[in-house]
């Protein structure tokens, strides 16, 4: 019981199941009283741990990573009052106290009392606090009252965990991209990136209703994943301009609204889709985007990406051709999402049937030791969403 392993990273390219300290309901010297120790039911691998497990951050070797966690309460301190031992929860990867300005006013994202170095903390991630990660067996979670969604029904909910594994990050992550960049009934959408997160805004896009959702990528495995749930495609290894390809689908060069969900290691098109172009996504965003259009970037920015080739993106400085964005009144909407703004409707919107975002995104459970297997393959570009099940508990 007192045993405990998890992911490590290693060094680039390298990640190593260990095993990890057992958490300790213990901030430093002084005890959690408002913090649970999760028993570890499912445990995603996101993209934006392989920004670290490329050596693209200055993530420490040894780092425990995993911030897309679910599971069962197993201890609780003594200031925790509505969470109780047995339930079945699912963690925002956000950690966030609910007691600072921000938390108050729903941007848990960027809460200020949970890491020293910067606002917004998370679970196993370089700069975000130096909380241990939970791909792992078991997790301390701080402010449990606070951070923790409950679900109603433990047996339904193991049920449907694929798809409610996917609300401690990915799916509010989609919707919030969406929802920033203006979505709604009848809007014409650009999502960049056909990934985890790329599916499952093109999902969000169509439970809020657009008429028409176009992704684009380069990796034409990921594009048939989206087009299996109705999604339009680009293949982004095509010379034809991207403003063009659109038009080829819409009659129009442009769309209502854009979702950033690659991020910094974007590549180009055409003979560039296999280079690295890190400002190729926001600036395709304002070519492609209508004037006075909004653009959600869910996409992860740094401040300091120490394998990048040109010494200004080291420091995260990019080639953003912001006069066209301005010229075009468009809106910029960044940052990690606020989990909480979203889990609980999503959550429901599962419960009901109401979307099928395990299947949308190709969830493929693993578990713990396989998962430097499923590090490398996501790295290939595996049209997957891996879920690790630590305990072996997710019925098949
Ligand atoms: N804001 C948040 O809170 C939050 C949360 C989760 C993930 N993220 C970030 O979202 C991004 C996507 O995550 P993921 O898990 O889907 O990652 P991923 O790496 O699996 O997917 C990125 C996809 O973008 C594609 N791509 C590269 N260049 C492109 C371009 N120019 N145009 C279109 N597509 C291009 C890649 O081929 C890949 O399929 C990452 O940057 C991740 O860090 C942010
Ligand atoms: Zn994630
Ligand atoms: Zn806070």
């Amino acid at each position: 019981m007192c045993q405990n392993h998890g992911v490590a990273y290693i060094s680039p390219g390298v990640v190593e199941v260990q095993q990890i300290e057992y958490p300790k309901l213990a901030l430093g010297d002084r005890k959690c009283e408002h913090g649970v120790i999760l028993q570890i039911v499912s445990t995603n691998i996101c993209g934006s741990d392989q920004h670290m497990v490329r050596g693209r951050t200055t993530a420490p070797a040894g780092l425990v990573l995993g911030h897309e966690i679910t599971g069962l309460v197993i201890e609780a301190g003594r200031d925790v009052e509505f969470i109780k031992e047995g339930d079945l929860v699912s963690v925002p990867f956000n950690i966030a106290c609910g007691r600072c300005r921000n938390c108050k006013a729903g941007q848990t994202g960027i809460c200020l009392n949970v890491n020293p170095g910067r606002a917004g903390a998370a679970y196993g991630y370089v700069d975000m606090g130096g909380w241990v990660g939970g791909q792992a067996e078991y997790v301390m979670v701080p402010y449990a009252d606070f951070n923790l969604l409950k679900f109603p029904d433990k047996d339904q909910a193991m049920a449907k965990i694929r798809d409610l594994t996917l609300l401690s990050d990915i799916f509010p992550t989609g919707y919030h991209g969406a929802v920033m960049a203006g979505v709604g009934p009848g809007s014409i959408v650009y999502v960049a990136g056909a990934g985890p997160v790329g599916l499952a805004c093109a999902v969000s896009c169509h439970l809020l209703g657009a008429a028409v959702v176009i992704v684009g990528d380069m990796i034409p495995e990921r594009l048939e994943q989206a087009r299996s749930f109705g999604c339009e495609t680009i293949d982004l290894r095509n010379e034809t301009p991207l403003a063009d390809q659109i038009a080829q689908i819409v009659g129009v060069p442009e769309v209502d609204s854009a979702v950033d969900c690659v991020g910094f290691e974007a590549k180009g098109h055409g003979a560039g889709a296999d280079v690295e172009q890190p400002a190729n996504v926001l600036n395709a965003a304002m070519t492609i985007t209508r004037a006075g259009g909004s653009i959600g970037i869910p996409g992860l920015y740094v401040t300091g990406d120490p394998g990048a080739k040109e010494k200004a993106a080291q420091e995260g400085s990019l080639s953003i051709r912001i006069g066209l964005g301005w010229a075009k009144s468009h809106s910029f909407f960044t940052g990690q999402t606020p989990v909480m703004k979203y889990h609980r409707q999503l959550m429901n919107a599962i419960l009901y049937d109401k979307v099928q975002i395990a299947k949308a995104v190709n969830v493929e459970v693993i578990s713990l030791d396989k998962a430097p297997q499923g590090y490398q393959d996501f790295d290939k570009g595996a049209a997957k969403k891996f879920v690790i099940d630590p305990h072996g508990l997710i019925p098949n």
